[in-house]
């Protein structure tokens, strides 16, 4: 008689058992850098994470050695913003000079420096592209953003994340990293990127929420699953190389189905609305926060993701050396 249950019957059996694990090598840890000086300034709807400016960075990155941790997703916060957000393209913008820094340094340059490519932290705008007359402008964007990737990938990033949601976005990056000599640099492409109210305390710590209006004409409707796989074959087509699928946990169907349909490595992004609301319950009391993240890690995996970027990176990597499943 078939009885599932003589699997679990220790705890041993059901760890020979287990289908899906997490490794820290899976881990990407978002890191936000700031302009200015002696900056390690709290993220107040992120209990745990901070801003640094480059002089306190080492702070951090000295944490994610010791974790063990191999991959880390920067964003910049710029301290002016324009209307064309050139402080994204700039050569000594926040980015780039934070990119320059860590991979300076003896002990970080092994670290995988993934920059998130995108202009809404550098517009005055806050929107992720160009605009005329209230329209959010696509084409007139792209040169904008193959130059902020061609830029950190001449200070030295190892993987280029476009985050902006434009139409053959992936396309001009690619080719502009090709005729810069960047062949080899990857892309990882938000491609299933839903308009999503999950991304709010983000905007509190990178400082880009939009001036009016909202992403909804860029980012994909969140009822939409199918044509998260379209957005998912076209930049597969333009030539990218990882893909991601953002928010995370309300969208599990969309990492099963990507890595169902697609032979490509899918990355979840586990984003900060999604990290505030564990904080907060867990900060009440109300939930046991190490074995709900790890349920929440364990199930991006089950989905079929190959990799986590999430602001519980540190402690996931602390846990995963201990025991997670008391
Ligand atoms: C920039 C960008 C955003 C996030 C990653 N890159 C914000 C947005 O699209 O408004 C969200 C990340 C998070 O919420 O953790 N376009």
């Amino acid at each position: 008689m078939e009885r599932t249950r003589r699997l679990r019957t220790s705890k041993m059996i059901r760890s020979m058992v287990r289908e899906n694990h997490v490794r820290i090598e899976e881990l990407i840890y978002p890191i936000f850098v700031m302009e200015g000086e002696n900056i390690c300034h709290p993220v107040k709807s992120m209990p745990g994470i901070n801003q640094y400016s480059i002089d306190r960075l080492e702070e951090e990155l000295n944490r994610v050695v010791a974790a063990k941790i191999k991959a880390i997703l920067l964003f910049g916060i710029p301290e002016h913003k324009d209307e064309v957000g050139s402080g994204a393209y700039d050569n000594e913008g926040i980015v780039q000079r934070a990119i320059r820094f860590i991979k300076g340094n003896e002990k970080y340059k092994e670290l995988v420096v993934i920059a998130d490519v995108c202009l809404c932290e550098y517009t005055s705008h806050g929107h992720c592209g160009l605009i005329r007359d209230g329209v959010i402008l696509n084409d007139e964007t792209l040169p904008l953003l193959a130059a902020t990737a061609v830029s950190y990938a001449a200070a030295g990033a190892d993987i280029i994340a476009p985050s902006d949601m434009m139409d053959m976005r992936v396309a001009a990056i690619r080719k502009a990293l090709d005729e810069n000599g960047f062949v080899y640099i990857p892309i990882m492409a938000y491609s299933a990127k839903f308009a999503s109210a999950f991304y709010g305390p983000f905007r509190d710590a990178a400082h880009s929420a939009p001036g009016f209006g909202d992403r909804k004409t860029y980012q994909m409707d969140f009822a939409n699953g199918r044509e998260a796989m379209r957005e998912v074959e076209q930049d597969l087509l333009e030539g990218a190389d990882l893909i991601i699928a953002k928010p995370a946990m309300s969208y599990m169907d969309i990492i099963k189905d990507i890595s169902k349909q697609f032979n490509i490595p899918v990355v979840a992004y586990n984003v900060s609305g999604e990290y505030s609301m564990v904080k907060a319950a867990a900060k009440e009391g109300w939930i046991d926060e190490k074995k709900i993240v790890m349920e929440l890690m364990i199930g991006f995996k089950r989905a079929g993701a190959k990799m986590i970027i999430t602001y519980h990176a540190l402690e996931v990597a602390a846990w995963l050396r201990e025991d997670y499943d008391e």
